[in-house]
Order: C-alpha cells, then structure tokens, then sequence
C-alpha cells in the first residue's frame, strides 16, 4: 500500500480546521456527488451503510433548519453553503440484501434485535460521518461539524415524511431516519479562525500493551 506524503495528512488533519466562517464561493452539486462517491468506501460493519445524508444547500431548504438550531449555531449555518444533515436509517437492514449478499441471514439477525440496531446505525452513521469530513478535506472543502441542535425538530421537519425531488421515490420514509450531527460545509475563511484548542499527548490518549 502506499503511503500519502506528509502535505496529504496536513490537509486532511493536522492543518485541517473547524470553521464558522465561509468564503462566498459556492459548491457545485457535482462536488457532493464527488464527496458522497469516495466516503462511500469507508468501511461500516456488515458493510451496512446506515448514514444518510441531506445537502441543505438552498436559503429555502436553510430556513426549514434554522428553528432546531442552537442560537450559537444560526449565523454560521444560514452564512454556509451546503449545510449536511448526517442521519441514520434504523430499517438500514432492508438494503443488506443489496449491501452484504454473501450472508442473506444478516438481515434478519438485526431486524430481530432493535438494541442492535440502534447501536449500530449510531456507531457507523457516526462513522461515515467523520469519514465525510476528511473526504471533504481531501476535495479541498472545509467543514464546520455541530452537534448544538434540537434532533427532535430536525427529524419531524426532514424525516417525518417525504419524497426525494430526484429519485422519485419515497427516500426517508417516515419515522425511521433520525439524525445524528449537522456539518456546515463550503470554503473556510481561515481570517475568522480562533487560535487552535490543544490535543492531548500520545501518552495521555493511547497505552501500548
Ligand atoms: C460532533 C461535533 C459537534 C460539534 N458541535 C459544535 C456546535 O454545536 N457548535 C460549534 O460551534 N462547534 C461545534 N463543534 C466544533 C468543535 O468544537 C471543533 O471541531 C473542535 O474544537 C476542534 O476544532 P479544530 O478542528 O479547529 O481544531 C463540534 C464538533 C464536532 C466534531
């Protein structure tokens, strides 16, 4: 396997930034379809892809989302570009025939046991959605990830019902798709950065057994 170079792990980490404030440049369509297309990879148990992902990136589709946000959280959200609401499907079982085909008793194995599938739409929609980020990084995007909002809102406003305008189809059927964290996302304006927050030491985060 290869190695990415040193400027590879600056832009997709260590000189990566959280941002609150966007440049005025707008992100084509195609570039979230390029984003969906290479975060999709990210390894999910059972490769179950539970995350889904809503672009917000109309002022209209904004407006839906401003009442669930923290007061925090409004400016830089309204200001952004694409806003993301990563979510997760709780019936994600129903596309393992699609998804893992080898064993068609996955399915059942967690549409029998809802503790299972609460922990693991969790985990790997979480999952996906730090793998959005770095794919996001690696696109040259920047990324303001928030976790300062009301999901009940979120969920009657976005998931309660609804057709997706593309494909026709009823995409986040009711009651099922809940969310787990909102991402701003578009080109940062670096000039509004505060001073970065330090991480902790390898010895005060990791052991060696
Ligand atoms: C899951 C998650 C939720 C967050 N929620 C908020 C939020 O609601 N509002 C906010 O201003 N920042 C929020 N942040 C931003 C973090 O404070 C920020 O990513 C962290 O301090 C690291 O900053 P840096 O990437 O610039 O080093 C959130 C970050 C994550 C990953």
């Amino acid at each position: 396997m290869n190695r990415v170079n040193d400027d590879a792990l600056d832009v997709l980490f260590r000189k990566a930034r959280t941002y609150g404030a966007w440049l005025p440049k707008p992100v084509p369509d195609a570039v979230l379809r390029e984003l969906y297309d290479a975060l999709k990879w990210g390894p999910t148990s059972a490769n179950c892809c539970p995350a889904r992902f809503v672009f917000l990136r109309t002022p209209a589709a904004k407006e839906r989302l401003r009442p669930a946000l923290a007061a925090g959280n409004v400016a830089k959200t309204m200001a952004a570009p694409v806003t993301v609401i990563v979510a997760y499907d709780l019936k994600f079982y129903d596309k393992m025939p699609k998804l893992f085909p080898h064993n068609p008793a996955m399915r059942d194995n967690f549409a029998n046991n809802p503790q299972l599938v609460e922990v693991t739409a969790k985990r790997n929609s979480s999952l996906q959605g730090a793998y959005m980020i770095v794919a996001a990084r690696g696109l040259g995007l920047d990324c303001g990830p928030m976790s300062g909002f009301d999901n009940a809102k979120v969920d009657e406003e976005f998931f309660a019902a609804g057709k997706c305008e593309d494909c026709g189809e009823e995409f986040f059927p009711a009651g099922h798709v809940k969310s787990n964290f909102l991402c701003n996302m578009g080109y940062g304006d670096s000039s509004k950065l505060f001073a970065r927050g330090p991480r902790l030491e390898f010895s005060e985060a990791c052991s060696l057994l």
